[in-house]
């Protein structure tokens, strides 16, 4: 899979998975946005170019072999409703809980089930390959230093299996950034709002010095 342009599929065309859908389609994947008003993302495909188009939610979750998750958090349940299992595809979560906006409900589960943010979102999706990106960088920054292939600004990343490792961090590179990879979805404390690697902007040396 690794050296194919496989197709991504965004569910959220917003700050991040806007910002990134563009960039996937620049690096040469074909890429479908979607969200729950598809007919409003027309001008961000057009922006987009290299082919990239505009579905509902079903349809990128049925397009991409790997679905970029981009919603606020609290909503992954109901997305779950929606797209069932996503079986067999690599997911790359790049959500983030805060209470204010996703609800307490999350934050009780985790707690209870003692789950990272990235295993509640894994929880629900059990037979995907799941990795975690792009959730610690500002979605300004996210666009403006994409494709410095010369000096990448380096993006850490979990993953759960040898999969979602491999093709979360050919993503991350063949969109000009240098990836940090912090273990499996256990590794990812450190990538969740305040803690070390969150909103931080760095070369690779001084990330893996950090961990
Ligand atoms: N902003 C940042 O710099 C940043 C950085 C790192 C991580 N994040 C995290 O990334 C996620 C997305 O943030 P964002 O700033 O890109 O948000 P955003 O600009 O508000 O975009 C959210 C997208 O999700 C869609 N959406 C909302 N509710 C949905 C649902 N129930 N089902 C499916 N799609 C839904 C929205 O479109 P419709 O309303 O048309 O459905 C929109 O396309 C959040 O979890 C955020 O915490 C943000």
């Amino acid at each position: 899979m690794q050296d194919q342009k496989f197709n991504i599929g965004v569910i959220g065309s917003g700050n991040i998975g806007g910002t990134l859908g563009k960039h996937f389609a620049k690096a040469g994947y074909p890429v479908m946005f979607s969200s729950r008003h598809p007919e409003q993302l027309t001008a961000l495909a057009e922006e987009a170019g290299h082919g990239a188009r505009v579905g509902t939610i079903e349809a990128a979750a049925g397009f991409g072999e790997v679905i970029l998750l981009s919603i606020p958090f609290g909503k992954t349940p109901d997305l779950k409703q929606q797209v069932g299992t996503l079986e067999g595809k690599v997911l790359i979560d790049t959500n983030n809980y805060y209470p204010q906006r996703d609800g307490d409900l999350p934050g009780n589960e985790m707690a209870k089930k003692n789950l990272l943010e990235s295993e509640w979102t894994a929880s629900h999706f059990p037979s995907a390959s799941v990795a975690k990106a792009f959730n610690t960088i500002y979605y300004v920054t996210l666009g403006g230093r994409a494709f410095d292939h010369e000096n990448p600004m380096a993006i850490p990343f979990g993953a759960s299996d040898e999969k979602a490792k491999e093709i979360t961090n050919t993503l991350i590179h063949d969109i000009g950034f240098a990836p940090v990879h912090v273990g499996d979805l256990g590794g990812t404390r450190s990538m969740q709002p305040g803690q070390k690697l969150y909103t931080k902007e760095l070369a690779p040396g001084e990330m893996q010095k950090l961990l």
